[in-house]
Protein backbone atom coordinates (compact mmCIF):
# COMPACT_ATOMS: atom_id res chain seq x y z
CA UNK A 1 0.00 0.00 0.00
CA UNK A 2 2.82 2.18 0.80
CA UNK A 3 4.64 3.09 -2.32
CA UNK A 4 0.19 4.28 -3.97
CA UNK A 5 0.13 5.70 -0.79
CA UNK A 6 3.49 7.75 -1.71
CA UNK A 7 2.44 8.47 -4.94
CA UNK A 8 -1.42 10.02 -3.91
CA UNK A 9 0.15 11.83 -1.48
CA UNK A 10 1.78 13.76 -4.60
CA UNK A 11 -1.07 14.95 -5.81
CA UNK A 12 -0.46 18.32 -4.09
CA UNK A 13 2.94 18.87 -5.36
CA UNK A 14 1.81 18.09 -8.74
CA UNK A 15 -0.70 20.41 -8.69
CA UNK A 16 2.36 23.04 -7.66
CA UNK A 17 3.90 21.99 -10.51
CA UNK A 18 1.03 22.51 -12.69
CA UNK A 19 0.53 25.88 -11.46
CA UNK A 20 4.00 26.85 -12.48
CA UNK A 21 4.64 25.63 -15.49
CA UNK A 22 3.99 28.17 -18.97
CA UNK A 23 0.72 27.89 -20.31
CA UNK A 24 1.90 27.14 -24.48
CA UNK A 25 0.16 29.67 -26.29
CA UNK A 26 -2.11 28.15 -29.06
CA UNK A 27 -5.24 30.17 -30.40
CA UNK A 28 -8.52 30.66 -29.16
CA UNK A 29 -10.43 27.82 -28.86
CA UNK A 30 -14.13 27.34 -27.65
CA UNK A 31 -14.58 24.04 -29.28
CA UNK A 32 -12.05 21.23 -27.99
CA UNK A 33 -11.61 17.28 -27.72
CA UNK A 34 -9.91 15.33 -25.39
CA UNK A 35 -8.52 12.02 -26.50
CA UNK A 36 -7.26 9.49 -24.37
CA UNK A 37 -7.51 5.81 -22.33
CA UNK A 38 -7.93 5.31 -18.78
CA UNK A 39 -6.07 7.17 -16.47
CA UNK A 40 -5.00 9.37 -18.69
CA UNK A 41 -8.10 10.15 -20.41
CA UNK A 42 -10.24 10.74 -17.00
CA UNK A 43 -8.17 14.08 -17.44
CA UNK A 44 -10.41 15.09 -20.23
CA UNK A 45 -13.55 14.32 -18.29
CA UNK A 46 -12.34 16.38 -15.37
CA UNK A 47 -11.26 19.23 -17.45
CA UNK A 48 -14.77 19.75 -18.95
CA UNK A 49 -16.42 20.33 -15.92
CA UNK A 50 -14.24 22.37 -15.16
CA UNK A 51 -14.35 24.52 -18.75
CA UNK A 52 -18.20 24.58 -19.05
CA UNK A 53 -18.91 27.74 -17.22
CA UNK A 54 -15.92 29.61 -19.36
CA UNK A 55 -18.47 28.69 -22.60
CA UNK A 56 -15.92 25.90 -24.05
CA UNK A 57 -17.24 22.54 -24.41
CA UNK A 58 -14.76 19.61 -23.93
CA UNK A 59 -15.60 16.29 -25.18
CA UNK A 60 -14.10 13.39 -24.44
CA UNK A 61 -12.90 10.41 -26.95
CA UNK A 62 -11.64 7.15 -25.42
CA UNK A 63 -11.04 5.34 -28.26
CA UNK A 64 -9.48 4.48 -32.08
CA UNK A 65 -9.97 7.28 -34.61
CA UNK A 66 -11.33 7.85 -37.21
CA UNK A 67 -12.22 11.57 -35.93
CA UNK A 68 -15.79 11.88 -36.34
CA UNK A 69 -17.51 14.17 -38.73
CA UNK A 70 -18.77 16.35 -36.02
CA UNK A 71 -15.08 17.19 -35.10
CA UNK A 72 -14.26 17.62 -38.76
CA UNK A 73 -16.87 20.06 -39.33
CA UNK A 74 -16.22 22.33 -36.17
CA UNK A 75 -12.20 21.97 -36.22
CA UNK A 76 -11.67 21.44 -32.35
CA UNK A 77 -8.78 21.76 -30.81
CA UNK A 78 -7.15 17.87 -29.63
CA UNK A 79 -5.59 17.12 -26.92
CA UNK A 80 -4.24 14.21 -26.42
CA UNK A 81 -3.39 12.71 -23.20
CA UNK A 82 -1.62 10.00 -22.70
CA UNK A 83 1.00 9.54 -19.65
CA UNK A 84 2.98 6.78 -21.75
CA UNK A 85 2.85 8.38 -24.85
CA UNK A 86 2.49 4.74 -26.58
CA UNK A 87 -1.18 4.07 -26.10
CA UNK A 88 -2.72 2.60 -29.43
CA UNK A 89 -6.11 4.38 -29.28
CA UNK A 90 -5.03 7.66 -28.47
CA UNK A 91 -1.59 7.17 -31.40
CA UNK A 92 -4.59 5.98 -33.87
CA UNK A 93 -6.83 8.75 -32.94
CA UNK A 94 -3.70 11.26 -33.24
CA UNK A 95 -2.94 10.47 -36.68
CA UNK A 96 -6.31 10.57 -37.55
CA UNK A 97 -6.34 14.26 -36.28
CA UNK A 98 -3.11 14.73 -38.00
CA UNK A 99 -4.13 13.69 -41.11
CA UNK A 100 -7.50 15.44 -41.25
CA UNK A 101 -5.63 18.63 -39.98
CA UNK A 102 -7.02 19.71 -36.78
CA UNK A 103 -4.81 21.75 -34.56
CA UNK A 104 -3.35 19.17 -31.75
CA UNK A 105 -1.95 20.05 -28.42
CA UNK A 106 -0.05 16.85 -26.89
CA UNK A 107 0.12 16.50 -23.17
CA UNK A 108 2.46 13.59 -22.24
CA UNK A 109 6.29 12.09 -20.53
CA UNK A 110 7.23 11.17 -24.12
CA UNK A 111 6.40 8.01 -26.31
CA UNK A 112 5.57 7.53 -29.69
CA UNK A 113 3.34 10.62 -29.12
CA UNK A 114 6.10 12.73 -27.73
CA UNK A 115 7.87 12.04 -30.59
CA UNK A 116 4.98 13.02 -32.75
CA UNK A 117 4.05 16.19 -31.16
CA UNK A 118 7.84 16.84 -31.89
CA UNK A 119 8.00 15.66 -35.61
CA UNK A 120 4.72 17.82 -35.86
CA UNK A 121 5.81 20.85 -34.22
CA UNK A 122 2.84 20.77 -31.87
CA UNK A 123 2.25 22.67 -28.66
CA UNK A 124 3.43 19.72 -25.90
CA UNK A 125 3.14 19.51 -22.33
CA UNK A 126 6.10 17.27 -21.04
CA UNK A 127 4.90 15.87 -17.69
CA UNK A 128 7.80 14.18 -15.14
CA UNK A 129 7.61 10.07 -15.52
CA UNK A 130 7.93 7.28 -13.40
CA UNK A 131 3.97 6.71 -12.20
CA UNK A 132 1.23 5.01 -12.80
CA UNK A 133 -1.02 7.40 -15.10
CA UNK A 134 -3.78 6.95 -12.46
CA UNK A 135 -1.74 8.44 -9.55
CA UNK A 136 -0.40 11.43 -12.14
CA UNK A 137 -4.04 13.09 -12.28
CA UNK A 138 -2.18 16.55 -10.99
CA UNK A 139 0.01 16.55 -13.58
CA UNK A 140 -2.55 14.87 -16.30
CA UNK A 141 -5.17 17.62 -15.70
CA UNK A 142 -2.96 20.24 -14.43
CA UNK A 143 -0.98 20.09 -18.31
CA UNK A 144 -4.81 19.71 -20.02
CA UNK A 145 -5.85 22.84 -18.00
CA UNK A 146 -2.98 24.99 -18.93
CA UNK A 147 -2.92 24.04 -22.61
CA UNK A 148 -7.14 25.09 -22.24
CA UNK A 149 -5.43 28.17 -20.84
CA UNK A 150 -2.93 28.80 -23.84
CA UNK A 151 -6.20 28.62 -26.19
CA UNK A 152 -7.99 31.15 -24.26
CA UNK A 153 -10.53 28.18 -23.44
CA UNK A 154 -10.65 28.47 -19.65
CA UNK A 155 -9.09 31.54 -17.36
CA UNK A 156 -6.22 31.28 -15.75
CA UNK A 157 -6.24 28.80 -13.19
CA UNK A 158 -3.83 29.48 -10.77
CA UNK A 159 -5.12 30.02 -8.11
CA UNK A 160 -7.64 27.06 -8.22
CA UNK A 161 -4.08 25.17 -8.17
CA UNK A 162 -2.95 26.56 -5.40
CA UNK A 163 -6.29 25.88 -3.46
CA UNK A 164 -6.80 22.45 -4.89
CA UNK A 165 -2.93 21.36 -3.55
CA UNK A 166 -3.46 23.16 -0.25
CA UNK A 167 -6.69 20.90 0.23
CA UNK A 168 -4.87 17.66 -1.10
CA UNK A 169 -2.06 17.86 0.90
CA UNK A 170 -4.08 18.51 4.12
CA UNK A 171 -6.73 15.93 3.26
CA UNK A 172 -3.46 13.06 3.30
CA UNK A 173 -1.86 14.29 6.69
CA UNK A 174 -2.89 10.86 8.83
CA UNK A 175 -6.08 11.45 10.55
CA UNK A 176 -7.56 14.34 8.78
CA UNK A 177 -11.59 14.37 8.46
CA UNK A 178 -10.68 12.68 4.26
CA UNK A 179 -8.95 10.04 6.03
CA UNK A 180 -11.44 9.33 8.90
CA UNK A 181 -14.04 9.75 6.11
CA UNK A 182 -12.06 6.99 3.93
CA UNK A 183 -12.18 4.69 7.04
CA UNK A 184 -15.63 5.25 7.33
CA UNK A 185 -16.38 4.04 4.06
CA UNK A 186 -14.10 1.28 3.50
CA UNK A 187 -15.28 -0.04 6.29
CA UNK A 188 -18.70 0.13 5.39
CA UNK A 189 -17.99 -1.30 2.05
CA UNK A 190 -16.01 -4.54 3.67
CA UNK A 191 -17.19 -7.36 1.61
CA UNK A 192 -19.38 -5.63 -0.71
CA UNK A 193 -18.93 -4.51 -4.57
CA UNK A 194 -19.15 -0.45 -4.81
CA UNK A 195 -21.62 1.76 -6.51
CA UNK A 196 -20.92 4.73 -6.60
CA UNK A 197 -23.58 7.89 -7.22
CA UNK A 198 -22.91 10.94 -8.71
CA UNK A 199 -25.29 13.87 -9.58
CA UNK A 200 -23.78 16.70 -11.30
CA UNK A 201 -20.84 17.92 -13.65
CA UNK A 202 -18.30 17.47 -10.50
CA UNK A 203 -19.76 14.96 -8.51
CA UNK A 204 -20.82 12.21 -11.62
CA UNK A 205 -17.18 12.61 -13.12
CA UNK A 206 -15.53 11.79 -9.83
CA UNK A 207 -17.84 8.86 -9.52
CA UNK A 208 -16.28 7.42 -12.52
CA UNK A 209 -12.44 7.98 -10.72
CA UNK A 210 -13.88 6.14 -7.69
CA UNK A 211 -14.94 2.97 -9.50
CA UNK A 212 -11.61 3.29 -11.66
CA UNK A 213 -9.56 3.67 -8.54
CA UNK A 214 -11.31 0.77 -6.77
CA UNK A 215 -10.68 -1.43 -9.90
CA UNK A 216 -7.47 -0.83 -10.26
CA UNK A 217 -6.17 -0.33 -7.15
CA UNK A 218 -8.34 -2.89 -5.22
CA UNK A 219 -8.45 -5.05 -7.98
CA UNK A 220 -12.26 -4.92 -7.46
CA UNK A 221 -15.23 -4.32 -9.54
CA UNK A 222 -17.07 -1.75 -9.06
CA UNK A 223 -20.02 0.55 -10.56
CA UNK A 224 -20.92 4.17 -11.27
CA UNK A 225 -23.84 6.18 -12.38
CA UNK A 226 -25.39 9.46 -12.22
CA UNK A 227 -28.51 11.24 -11.20
CA UNK A 228 -30.94 11.89 -12.26
CA UNK A 229 -30.37 9.32 -15.02
CA UNK A 230 -30.65 6.51 -12.95
CA UNK A 231 -33.47 7.51 -11.56
CA UNK A 232 -35.30 6.41 -14.97
CA UNK A 233 -33.82 3.01 -14.87
CA UNK A 234 -31.35 1.97 -12.34
CA UNK A 235 -33.69 2.83 -9.57
CA UNK A 236 -35.74 -0.18 -10.92
CA UNK A 237 -33.43 -2.25 -11.20
CA UNK A 238 -32.94 -3.95 -7.26
CA UNK A 239 -36.36 -5.78 -7.13
CA UNK A 240 -35.74 -9.16 -8.04
CA UNK A 241 -32.61 -10.26 -6.42
CA UNK A 242 -32.79 -8.38 -2.94
CA UNK A 243 -31.80 -11.45 -0.90
CA UNK A 244 -28.28 -11.22 -2.99
CA UNK A 245 -27.87 -7.70 -3.27
CA UNK A 246 -28.49 -6.64 0.27
CA UNK A 247 -25.38 -8.20 1.10
CA UNK A 248 -23.69 -7.98 -1.77
CA UNK A 249 -23.41 -4.01 -2.66
CA UNK A 250 -23.08 -0.84 -1.45
CA UNK A 251 -24.01 2.42 -2.64
CA UNK A 252 -21.77 5.70 -1.87
CA UNK A 253 -23.19 9.08 -3.10
CA UNK A 254 -21.02 11.67 -4.00
CA UNK A 255 -22.80 15.72 -3.72
CA UNK A 256 -21.33 18.87 -4.98
CA UNK A 257 -22.87 22.18 -4.32
CA UNK A 258 -23.08 22.98 -8.66
CA UNK A 259 -25.79 19.50 -8.66
CA UNK A 260 -28.97 20.73 -9.40
CA UNK A 261 -31.12 21.28 -6.65
CA UNK A 262 -33.76 19.00 -7.46
CA UNK A 263 -30.91 16.21 -7.20
CA UNK A 264 -30.69 16.53 -3.43
CA UNK A 265 -34.81 15.43 -3.27
CA UNK A 266 -33.66 12.43 -5.59
CA UNK A 267 -30.82 11.20 -3.64
CA UNK A 268 -32.69 10.72 -0.44
CA UNK A 269 -35.83 9.28 -2.29
CA UNK A 270 -34.12 7.16 -4.04
CA UNK A 271 -32.22 5.79 -0.89
CA UNK A 272 -36.08 5.48 0.60
CA UNK A 273 -37.13 3.47 -1.76
CA UNK A 274 -34.05 0.51 -3.10
CA UNK A 275 -32.20 0.63 0.75
CA UNK A 276 -34.11 -2.53 1.38
CA UNK A 277 -32.52 -3.75 -1.40
CA UNK A 278 -29.42 -2.36 -1.88
CA UNK A 279 -27.53 -0.47 1.37
CA UNK A 280 -26.60 3.28 1.54
CA UNK A 281 -23.38 2.98 3.42
CA UNK A 282 -21.92 6.58 2.66
CA UNK A 283 -22.07 10.29 1.45
CA UNK A 284 -19.38 12.44 0.74
CA UNK A 285 -19.67 15.79 0.14
CA UNK A 286 -17.02 17.81 -1.97
CA UNK A 287 -15.34 20.81 -0.72
CA UNK A 288 -13.75 23.97 -1.57
CA UNK A 289 -14.15 27.39 -3.54
CA UNK A 290 -12.82 26.38 -7.19
CA UNK A 291 -14.75 23.50 -9.20
CA UNK A 292 -10.84 22.19 -9.14
CA UNK A 293 -11.07 22.14 -5.41
CA UNK A 294 -13.93 20.26 -5.28
CA UNK A 295 -13.19 17.85 -7.76
CA UNK A 296 -9.85 16.80 -6.08
CA UNK A 297 -11.59 16.91 -2.63
CA UNK A 298 -14.21 14.08 -3.74
CA UNK A 299 -11.04 12.66 -5.76
CA UNK A 300 -8.55 12.21 -2.98
CA UNK A 301 -11.49 10.16 -0.29
CA UNK A 302 -12.22 7.67 -3.19
CA UNK A 303 -8.51 7.81 -3.29
CA UNK A 304 -8.31 6.76 0.20
CA UNK A 305 -10.83 4.53 -0.37
CA UNK A 306 -9.40 2.40 -2.98
CA UNK A 307 -6.63 2.10 -0.93
CA UNK A 308 -7.91 0.84 2.53
CA UNK A 309 -10.55 -1.62 0.06
CA UNK A 310 -6.60 -3.05 -1.37
CA UNK A 311 -5.14 -3.42 2.15
CA UNK A 312 -8.61 -5.33 3.29
CA UNK A 313 -8.30 -7.69 -0.23
CA UNK A 314 -4.92 -8.06 0.70
CA UNK A 315 -3.57 -6.87 -2.67
CA UNK A 316 -0.68 -4.31 -3.99
CA UNK A 317 -2.64 -1.62 -5.37
CA UNK A 318 0.46 -0.68 -7.49
CA UNK A 319 0.44 -3.10 -10.47
CA UNK A 320 -2.18 -3.82 -12.87
CA UNK A 321 -0.86 -6.84 -14.34
CA UNK A 322 -4.36 -7.99 -16.52
CA UNK A 323 -4.31 -4.22 -18.27
CA UNK A 324 -0.11 -5.01 -18.99
CA UNK A 325 -0.81 -8.39 -19.89
CA UNK A 326 -3.70 -7.26 -22.57
CA UNK A 327 -1.24 -4.48 -24.00
CA UNK A 328 1.43 -7.34 -24.38
CA UNK A 329 -1.36 -9.24 -26.47
CA UNK A 330 -2.17 -7.05 -28.65
CA UNK A 331 1.50 -5.68 -29.46
CA UNK A 332 2.21 -9.43 -30.21
CA UNK A 333 -0.70 -9.51 -32.65
CA UNK A 334 0.66 -6.68 -34.24
CA UNK A 335 4.50 -8.28 -34.91
O1 LIG B 1 -4.27 3.23 -15.09
C1 LIG B 1 -3.72 2.73 -16.07
O2 LIG B 1 -2.58 2.22 -16.05
C2 LIG B 1 -4.44 2.74 -17.38
O3 LIG B 1 -5.79 3.12 -17.22
C3 LIG B 1 -3.72 3.67 -18.37
O4 LIG B 1 -3.84 5.01 -17.96
C4 LIG B 1 -4.28 3.46 -19.76
O5 LIG B 1 -4.04 2.13 -20.18
C5 LIG B 1 -3.69 4.41 -20.80
O6 LIG B 1 -2.31 4.48 -20.72
P1 LIG B 1 -1.62 5.92 -20.75
O7 LIG B 1 -2.17 6.63 -19.53
O8 LIG B 1 -0.17 5.68 -20.64
O9 LIG B 1 -2.03 6.57 -22.03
Amino acid sequence: MSDMLTQIKGLASQLRWAAEIDAPSIGTHSEVLCVGMGGSGISGDYAAAIAEPFGTRVSVHKGYGPVPPWAIRLRPLVVAVSYSGNTEETLDFTVSARDTGLPVAVVTTGGRLGKMAEDEDWAKIDLPAGLQPRAALGYLLGAALRVLEGAHAVDDQRLAFVEAAEFAGRAVEEGSDTWKKAEEIAGALSGRIPIIYGGGPISGVVAQRWKTQINENAKMPAWWSVLPELDHNEITSWETMPEVTKDLLGVVALTDRGDHDRVASRIDFTRDLTSDAVPWVGQVGSSGTFPLTRLVSLTVTGDLVSLLLAEQAGVDPVPVNTIEKLKKLLAKEDE
